[in-house]
């Protein structure tokens, strides 16, 4: 039985893994992040799901599934990552005013005098702004966020819930990103990005070391031998990059190869990877990966992922609506899960991999063990009892 139908799908091997790009996510600062996320209230780890009934339907030898879908009730990893940006920034504004302040004493509100001036903003296509919202909701400062118009009414919503003032922008995610940009220097605000460009990478930075502690967390739920493969959707790069970061860091140099895969739409890592240096994707139809809609790469992410990763696949639209019904319905005894739009590119590109003879060097076969990151569970419910054809 297979998953998806035939469809066309790009792979680039990566020959400049090695030796072009460079790691730019230090240890200390993900052992930074992970101590002070650990400790903020409501952490748990998310749950890595075996699904081995869809290994079985793959023809791999195990497949699991790290869902983010409960991260902080945030529906998503990037929980993990705007949020701390905003601690780290209200700490560090703090520190060079002389006062010492941690985590904790910024959740219970005792700067809050101070940092209810210090106004944050970014630009999303949903979930990051979200963790924005509510790490300013949670640290006591202002947000203002910026959504480009077709960001869903729903997603807009979900921000706003966390005390945020949400301005919707026309053109793309990266129109918003410059008027975010544009809007910060003109009043005094902070930009919280999960892209880095010339010139702004500190705050990015944080982020992808915070993205850093589900793959932490993943790889020491892992149990039996290590995987073989490691498959994760690209927007900017971030999350991909500080999966390849972690993987490094826990399994050396011989770790599972990894695979960056973006919507065939919007492949910016892909192209940039063929070119060797930072390249837009082309203007085009929009995706219904939202989370994965970014035309531009993260200078930081992309660094990491050319010297990291194994190869950068790009996957079309038609695959997203089967591959979330597959894991939602539960292959052959398999428990059903909730994966958002943006989830699922990296089960799309292991499943459209297997078998192809374009893809034989990604050397998946029968003993293959793969991890995926649902990095998003049904962060739009009307969208997903949609495409789903249930509720989640
Ligand atoms: C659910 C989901 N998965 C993956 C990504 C991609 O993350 P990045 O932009 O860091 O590559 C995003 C980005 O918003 C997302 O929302």
């Amino acid at each position: 039985m297979t998953l998806l139908p035939t469809l066309p799908f790009r792979v680039h091997l990566n020959a400049a893994k090695g030796r072009a790009g460079a790691p730019v996510l230090d240890e200390a600062g993900f052992r930074a992040a992970r101590g002070a996320i650990t400790c903020w209230p409501g952490y748990a780890a998310t749950p890595l799901v075996d699904l081995p009934g869809l290994a079985r339907t793959l023809g791999i030898g195990a497949l699991r599934w790290k869902d983010e879908g409960g991260r902080f009730g945030l529906g998503s990893f990037k929980a993990l990552g705007g949020a701390y940006a905003v601690a780290r920034h209200l700490i560090r504004t703090l520190a060079a005013r002389g006062i010492t302040a941690t985590d904790a004493d910024l959740a219970a509100g005792r700067h809050a005098a101070l940092t209810g001036d210090i106004t944050v903003t970014c630009a999303t296509d949903g979930n990051h702004g979200r963790s924005v919202a509510w790490g300013a909701q949670r640290f006591h400062c202002r947000a203002v966020i910026y959504i480009h118009e077709t960001v869903s009414d729903g997603r807009a919503a979900a921000i706003a819930r966390f005390g945020a003032e949400v301005r919707r922008v026309p053109g793309t995610y990266d129109d918003a990103v410059r008027r975010a940009a544009e809007d910060a220097a003109a009043n005094g605000w902070t930009v919280v990005s999960d892209t880095s460009y010339p010139g702004y990478t500190d705050i990015p930075r944080d982020v992808m070391q915070g993205y850093r502690v589900m793959a932490d967390e993943a790889f020491a739920q892992w149990t039996g031998p290590a995987p073989t493969h490691l498959f994760v959707q690209g927007g900017v790069g971030g999350v991909a990059a500080a999966v390849a970061a972690q993987a490094a860091l826990h399994f050396g140099a011989d770790g599972p190869r990894l695979v960056v895969v973006e919507p065939d739409r919007f492949d910016c890592l892909y192209r940039s990877a063929v070119a060797g240096t930072p390249t837009p994707s082309p203007p085009g139809p929009d995706t219904l990966m939202a989370g994965l809609a970014c035309g531009e790469v993260s200078i930081l992410a992309f660094d990491e992922l050319l010297y990291r990763a194994d190869a950068f696949m790009a996957v079309p639209d038609e695959a997203v609506a089967p591959a979330m019904r597959a894991l939602a319905r539960g292959q052959d005894g398999d428990p059903g899960v909730v994966a958002g739009e943006s989830a699922v590119a990296g089960l799309i590109g292991l499943a459209l991999a297997l078998g192809d003879p374009t893809a034989a060097p990604l050397a998946l076969d029968a003993s293959s063990r793969v991890l995926l990151f649902g990095t998003e569970g049904a962060t739009d419910p009307e969208l997903y009892a949609r495409l789903v054809g249930a509720p989640a």
